[in-house]
């Protein structure tokens, strides 16, 4: 049962040996550093150095603490270590980061199988979220398919039906 996994949405959710809470203000620094770490060291080669750069660059301290005020933001941790962090806001997944020494461990995608689970919950019939060109297959391989055209900063539009569980491959078009 779902029940299993998650009681209130306050409380701790245990996937895959990381446990996932909801960030606090006190995650700022924490939640920053790892992003800032997982794009320079994760992102390239597929990306290009300078790219990462110029993205790590884009969220500042400041930034981090309003995306807290304004999302609703997750931490995974292993054994009470920050091992990753994504944010979502209604049908949107606004960020995924795994921290790199915790890199294909299963940490990021645990955590968008929960975010999965929590807008099922919802009743959010499909998730989005803009991929980043590093991150494109590791959304294709979990069942994501590209909704739109390439962004001009280089983003790929990405969506995944979440009506069933068994559901068979999403058809139709984009909406909007
Ligand atoms: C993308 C990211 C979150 C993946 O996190 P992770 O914890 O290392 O991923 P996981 O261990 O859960 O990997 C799950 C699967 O995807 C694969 N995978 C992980 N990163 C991948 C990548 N960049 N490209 C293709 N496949 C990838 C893993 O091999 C694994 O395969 P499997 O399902 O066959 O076992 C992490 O690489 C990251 O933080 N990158 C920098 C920031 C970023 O790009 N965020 C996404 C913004 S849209």
């Amino acid at each position: 049962m779902m029940a299993m996994f998650r009681d209130e949405k306050d409380s701790g959710q245990v996937t895959m040996g990381a446990v996932h809470r909801l960030a606090t203000r006190a995650d700022a620094n924490g939640l920053y550093e790892v992003r800032r770490r997982s794009i320079l060291e994760l992102a390239p080669p597929i990306m290009s150095v300078a790219e990462a750069h110029a993205w790590a660059a884009r969220l500042t301290r400041a930034g981090m603490e309003r995306k807290l005020r304004e999302l609703e933001v997750w931490v995974a941790e292993c054994d009470g270590i920050t091992a990753g962090w994504g944010a979502i806001r209604g049908d949107y997944l606004e960020g995924l980061y795994t921290a790199p020494e915790f890199a294909g461990r299963g940490v990021g995608a645990g955590l968008l199988e929960m975010f999965e689970r929590l807008m099922r919950e919802r009743g959010i019939r499909a998730v989005r979220a803009e991929a980043s060109s590093n991150a494109r297959e590791f959304y294709l391989r979990r069942g994501y398919r590209t909704s739109a055209p390439q962004t001009p900063n280089g983003a790929w539009p990405i969506a995944r039906e979440l009506a069933s569980c068994s559901s068979n491959e999403a058809r139709g078009g984009s909406s909007g």
